[in-house]
This record gives structure tokens, C-alpha cells and sequence, in this order.
């Protein structure tokens, strides 16, 4: 229970990553706060935890939107005095190559995946300044690895290690720690989808024989959040400004 007393934010927590991310905070006695604009896929998520409503709140947000971020901001600030950690974990993936790219293919990504972040960060530092609340951001293996057609999603994750840096330096004075977790190919929605054969996708995607990494397997979503866990934790108190890379070797190859 190291994590009794203690109150978390989880940006798209309904699913997936940050889905493991708020059972795991939960399950060490957090409050937590699931943050994510799919009301139906959380009430589900919740239920799973089976806990007091208390315990885990849902907060919509729309992270494309600027205006909805600031105003979970304020309604997070209603309810609690202190937050000690965010992850912004939510994102998308689309794929874009640099030939066909148009005038807006970039733009939910680059919102969702790296303005968000930063507009997070913005609307709870006042929370974040008291607890003080340390921050996750989630890169990817293709800020690191060479992919074609997928360049703004992979701009993105590359850009979430810089703004890591930077809100390390700029929330030091705060007592703030800043890192960013960087996953490789994760056995989450985002690959099996929500549609008729999602069950069978993922039984086929857990086990798969993954060549591409040291560990020949596909991650799964509780592996992820463990370290993100860890990075909000004490245990990991003179840890800032870097990528832990929870990948099972596949950007070292
Ligand atoms: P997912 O697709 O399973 O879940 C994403 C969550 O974000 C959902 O709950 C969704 O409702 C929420 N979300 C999406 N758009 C939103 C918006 N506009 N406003 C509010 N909530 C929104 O994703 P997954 O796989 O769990 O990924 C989590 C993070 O890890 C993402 O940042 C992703 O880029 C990163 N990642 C995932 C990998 C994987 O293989 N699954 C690999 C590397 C990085």
C-alpha cells in the first residue's frame, strides 16, 4: 500500500495502458482520478476494480480540446487540494506517410499526444505544486526505432522525451520529477480493437512470437504500468529527465 494517502490523475485510463495504470495505483491504496473521454469503456474499467466510487473518479476529457483540459482542471481542483502525480498517458495512433501527408493529418495527433501533455501539466500544477505530485509521460519505441508511415505519430513520441526534459528543469523548484515511460508493442486496444473478433485478436497478439525484441514476446499493460508506478514512486526519488524504456529489449536491437 505505498500509495495510501496519496492521489493520482491517469489521462486514458479506460483503456489499456493507463486502464493497468489505475488499477495498479488503485490496488496500492490511491485515489485515483481516470481521466478519459470514453464514459462507457471506463464504467467498465471501474467495475473491474470493484471499489468504492470514492476511490476511483471518472473525469471526462476531451484531450483535442484545449478548453476541456483547463476545465478538468478546474473540476479536479474542486475536489481535491493536492495531486501527487499525473500520467499523461492517452494517445493515438493513425498512420501517415510524408508523401500523402495533407493540411490536417497532423492534427489530432500532435494534440492528443503532445499539446495535451503540456495542457495537463499546466491546468493540475497548482495541485502538482503542493503534493508535490510527480509526472509520467508515455513515448513510444518509434520515438527510437526507424518506421516508415507513421512519421507524425512517431514525431510526437519523440517530441514527449523533449517535453520531459524540459518540465523536469522548469518543475525541479517545485520538488516535481518528470519522466517519461517508453513502451515497445503492448498488448492493449489500440492493436485488438473493440470490434466482433477483439477476444481472438488478443489471444493471438498474447501469444505471438515477437522476433523483434530481446524478450520474444509482445508486452502486456500491467508491465507498463509497474514502472510507471515506479517512476510516481519514492523508490524512484532522484530519478528525473530520463526514458525508461519498458520494451523487453527491442530498442537495443
Ligand atoms: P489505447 O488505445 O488502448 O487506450 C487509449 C486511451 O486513451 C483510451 O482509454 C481512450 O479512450 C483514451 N483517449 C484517446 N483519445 C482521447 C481523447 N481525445 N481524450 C481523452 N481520452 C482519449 O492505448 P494504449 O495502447 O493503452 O496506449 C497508451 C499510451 O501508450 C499511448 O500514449 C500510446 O501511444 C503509448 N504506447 C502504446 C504502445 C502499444 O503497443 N500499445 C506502444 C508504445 C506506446
Amino acid at each position: 500500500m505505498r500509495f495510501a494517502d496519496r492521489t493520482f490523475l491517469v489521462t486514458g485510463g479506460a483503456m489499456g495502458i493507463g486502464a493497468a495504470t489505475v488499477k495498479r495505483l488503485a490496488g496500492e491504496g490511491a485515489r485515483v482520478f481516470l481521466a478519459d473521454c470514453n464514459k462507457r469503456a471506463a464504467s467498465k474499467t471501474m467495475d473491474e476494480i470493484r471499489t468504492s466510487s470514492e476511490q476511483v473518479t471518472f473525469m471526462y476529457v476531451d484531450l483535442s480540446d484545449a478548453a476541456s483540459i483547463e476545465s478538468m482542471g478546474e473540476r479536479v481542483a474542486d475536489e481535491i487540494e493536492s495531486l501527487h502525480g499525473l500520467v499523461n498517458n492517452a494517445g493515438i495512433f493513425r498512420g501517415a506517410s510524408v508523401a500523402a501527408t495533407g493540411d490536417t493529418d497532423w492534427e489530432p495527433q500532435v494534440a492528443i499526444n503532445l499539446r495535451a501533455p503540456a495542457l495537463c501539466a499546466k491546468a493540475l500544477l497548482p495541485l502538482l505544486q503542493k503534493g508535490p505530485g510527480h509526472i509520467v509521460n508515455l513515448s513510444s519505441e518509434g520515438a527510437f526505432k526507424p518506421y516508415a508511415n507513421r512519421w507524425v505519430y512517431d514525431a510526437t513520441k519523440a517530441g514527449i522525451c523533449a517535453l520531459t526534459r524540459n518540465m523536469a528543469c522548469e518543475f525541479i523548484e517545485f520538488g516535481i520529477r518528470v519522466n517519461t515511460v517508453s513502451p515497445g508493442w503492448t498488448v492493449t486496444e489500440m492493436h485488438f480493437g473493440t470490434g466482433p473478433d477483439a477476444t481472438q485478436k488478443k489471444t493471438m497478439l498474447e501469444n505471438h512470437r515477437f522476433d523483434g525484441a530481446v524478450i520474444n514476446r509482445l508486452g502486456r499493460p500491467e508491465e507498463i504500468a509497474a514502472a510507471i508506478a515506479f517512476l510516481l514512486s519514492d523508490d524512484a526519488s532522484y530519478i528525473t529527465a530520463t526514458t525508461l524504456h519498458v520494451d523487453g529489449g527491442r530498442v537495443a536491437l
